[in-house]
């Protein structure tokens, strides 16, 4: 024990530093920062738990900003979400923390709650805190590119359909996606389609919208009727309702998002009518949700794990220099029970 530090010694030395945890493990130092920072590099699980027994005999605390200054990175990247309550940017950021922490970065996720002001103070903040990036899923169709260029920091935008040139920026095309959800719901049969359009603060068209309507110029068929309500399950459930009170009540409803969905069929069960037999609902997303409600929701799935992937590896590649890049992911739908499939 003479040449390892006790608890009481380090009471009269100062703070514990890393080379005493590794002192105390038998290990290098380059190994307790592998544990401490969960990577780069993989440790055994012997001397992985060799070094957290050191760390809690210690009672060493990592100076995470000192360690930041020595580095010139803070080896931590933000993620700012409109609405962390929906699930679709629960999974989105559940993945981009797998991924960002596969590449070494820690995470720190902040949630605008739909409010555009919130979305620019997030960002601001993060940028004093000296992330090293920011991935941006933004309450508006268009981002507002101003903030992001003001602080001056490598960003990547999430969520996002269409190109913001100068930008990193990864999306799905949504358009064909609700297409395939509205062509499927045809292919039962349906000729009366409604839209449970999601709305933001900017009111831009997104493609949805267009998707679903292409869908039904396609196959010669009129505009269902359209309602505009936020992307939540109560603007799913006063979408619901307004649909089927509409005079021309639709058979089959495309809803923009699970979560509107979810709130969507409350309305229609509370309505006493049977889905898909009286009402076929198609949704987008493919969260966990949409596989547990009732009945199960045919929807379009994004593919969340490889965007998230492609938007981290997206902002490493522009600290180094790499050229600002848009990419689209294909989706795909997720047939279940919800339109009317055994
Ligand atoms: O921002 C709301 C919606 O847009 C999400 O539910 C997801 O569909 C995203 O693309």
């Amino acid at each position: 024990m003479d040449s390892m530090t006790s608890p009481a010694t380090q009471a009269t030395r100062g703070p514990v530093t890393r080379k005493d945890v590794a002192r105390y493990a038998g290990v290098s130092t380059a190994v307790v920062s592998y544990v401490v920072n969960g990577g780069p590099k993989k440790v055994a699980p012997a001397t992985e738990a060799k070094v957290q027994d050191a760390i809690r005999v210690l009672g060493y605390r990592p100076n995470a900003a000192a360690r930041a200054l020595k580095l010139g990175s803070s080896e931590t990247l933000g993620l700012v979400v409109p609405d962390i309550s929906n699930p679709f940017f629960s999974l989105f950021s559940h993945a981009v923390e797998d991924a960002a922490a596969e590449l070494g970065y820690a995470l720190v996720l902040s949630n605008s709650d739909g409010n555009l002001a919130k979305e620019r103070r997030n960002i601001r903040n993060l940028a004093a805190r000296q992330v090293d990036g920011v991935l941006l899923a933004s309450v508006l169709f268009e981002p507002d590119l101003e903030v992001l260029e003001t602080a001056d920091i490598p960003s990547v935008l999430l969520n996002q359909e269409r190109d913001a040139p100068g930008f990193n920026s990864i999306g799905v095309d949504l358009a064909a996606g609700a297409r395939m959800a509205v062509e499927h719901l045809i292919s039962h049969g349906h000729t009366n389609i409604g839209l449970a359009m999601g709305t933001n603060v900017s009111g831009n068209t997104d493609g949805r919208e267009v998707g679903w309507r292409e869908a039904l110029q396609d196959a010669g068929l009129p505009e269902g009727p359209i309602v505009y309500h936020p992307f939540t399950r109560p603007g799913g459930y006063l979408a619901g309702q307004r649909l089927l009170a509409s005079v021309n009540r639709p058979t089959a409803i495309f809803a923009t998002s699970d979560m509107q969905a979810i709130g969507l069929l409350r309305a229609v069960h509370e309505a006493g009518l049977s889905i898909p037999g009286e009402i076929a609902v198609a949704s987008f997303d493919g969260s966990a949700e949409s596989e547990y409600s009732w009945p199960p929701l045919t929807t379009v799935e994004q593919p969340v794990a490889v965007m998230a992937e492609a938007a981290v590896a997206a902002l490493v590649g522009a600290s180094r220099g790499e050229k600002p890049q848009h990419r689209i992911f294909p989706t795909k739908l997720h047939i279940r029970q919800s339109c009317g499939c055994p």
